[in-house]
């Protein structure tokens, strides 16, 4: 398997590069910029290289930006705890096992940055992300039914979340559930 470098820095014409690159499927499955084309992708990607409270990974093979990934800080003080998770791999790049190399590495930095819970959401029928966020022990916190439409039509999100102490956790859970049937 090639090995992957990653930096907290990029050129933004190789930031662009992948962007322009992903596929309408990739961009169906990562919405966070929404619609990227050559008339808006320079404008995303000032307003994301300006963002603070971002920490940022960009995973280079070789010479080559083959991902992007980002941790970002809630800026509410109720929740300086937990940090929310973003990932995008370009398409020749995906199912080789980088997305679970990469996260790794994204939650043992959130570990060291003292978060407590790292929080996302992926569309349920997203397989793969779905398959490696249990696969790093994710668990799922809330399904949202209709959540978001894509193209109109409506889509299943799946709430997930990791704790840096996991202990309770379940417990705490079913003690919820219990109050509340
Ligand atoms: C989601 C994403 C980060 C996953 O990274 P990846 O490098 O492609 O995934 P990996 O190769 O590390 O692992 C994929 C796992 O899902 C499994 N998988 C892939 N497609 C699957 C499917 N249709 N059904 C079930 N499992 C599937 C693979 O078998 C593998 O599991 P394994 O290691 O047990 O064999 C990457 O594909 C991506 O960037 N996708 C587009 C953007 C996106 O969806 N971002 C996440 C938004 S929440």
């Amino acid at each position: 398997m090639n090995k992957i470098r990653i930096s907290t820095n990029c050129e933004k014409k190789d930031f662009q590069k992948l962007l322009l690159g992903l596929s309408k499927k990739t961009l169906e499955d990562f919405t966070y910029f929404e619609n990227i084309t050559k008339n808006n992708v320079k404008k995303i990607i000032v307003s994301e290289l300006k963002e603070q409270k971002k920490l940022r990974f960009f995973i280079f093979i070789d010479n080559e930006l083959i991902a992007y990934s980002f941790l970002a800080k809630f800026p509410r003080k109720t929740k300086t705890h937990v940090c929310t998770y973003g990932i995008v791999i370009g398409d020749k790049w995906q199912g080789k096992g980088f997305g679970y190399e990469i996260c790794k590495h994204m939650i043992n930095v959130a570990w060291k940055k003292k978060f407590e819970k790292i929080w996302l959401t992926a569309y349920y029928d997203n397989k793969s992300a779905v398959k490696i966020y249990q696969k790093l022990g994710f668990e799922i916190e809330g399904i949202f039914i209709n959540e978001e439409k894509i193209c109109g039509k409506p889509r299943h999100v799946v709430s997930m979340g990791l704790f840096r102490n996991n202990k309770t956790i379940k417990k705490t859970r079913q003690k919820i559930l219990d109050t509340l049937n």
